[in-house]
């Protein structure tokens, strides 16, 4: 198959590859560079697990063509922490208990982290909207919505 130049950002890293034509951005990310964070799930845009930011929206790398990515700015979950520390949703996830298997929460991380940028005050109603592309199995999802309200209060609070 023939190789495509591609250039974009990941996690604020320059990258330069040759992908495939055709191949998914979830399996150039995934098998070409390395970064295991989005994970392939249904790979037909149902579960929201391969979720990734680029250029900033919430966008399913399952559904998204490595070679369309060229000259984007690219983020996984695997660039949410900064210098050794969790982002504040990775810390609300865990404090509380919104991860089991863990198999969506990147998905769920990008989903919450996507909201939370273009709402940082946002209401439960919000959150359930924002994850509603996502599917966890284990949660109940309401561990999930609490700890997305909480990292936001914490922003908040680190604002003020
Ligand atoms: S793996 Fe992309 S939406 Fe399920
Ligand atoms: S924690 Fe297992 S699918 Fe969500």
């Amino acid at each position: 198959m023939a190789k495509v130049p591609v250039q974009f950002t990941l996690n604020g890293e320059d990258k330069a590859e040759f992908v495939e034509s055709g191949v998914t951005l979830l399996k150039a990310l995934r098998e070409k560079i390395g970064d295991t964070s989005p994970k392939g799930g249904c790979q037909q845009g149902t579960c929201g697990a391969c979720s990734v930011l680029i250029d900033g929206e919430l966008r399913l790398s399952c559904l998204t063509l490595a070679e369309t990515c060229d000259g984007a700015s690219i983020v996984t979950t695997a660039g949410l922490a900064e210098g050794g520390v969790m982002h504040p949703l990775q810390r609300a996830f865990l404090d509380g208990f919104a991860t089991q298997c863990g198999f969506c929460t990147p998905g769920m991380l990008m989903a919450a982290k996507a909201l939370l940028d273009r709402n940082p005050d946002p209401t439960r109603d919000d959150v359930v909207e924002a994850i509603s592309g996502n599917i966890c199995r284990c949660t109940g999802y309401e561990p999930i919505i609490q700890a997305v309200l909480s990292a936001a209060r914490a922003n908040s609070h680190q604002v003020a």
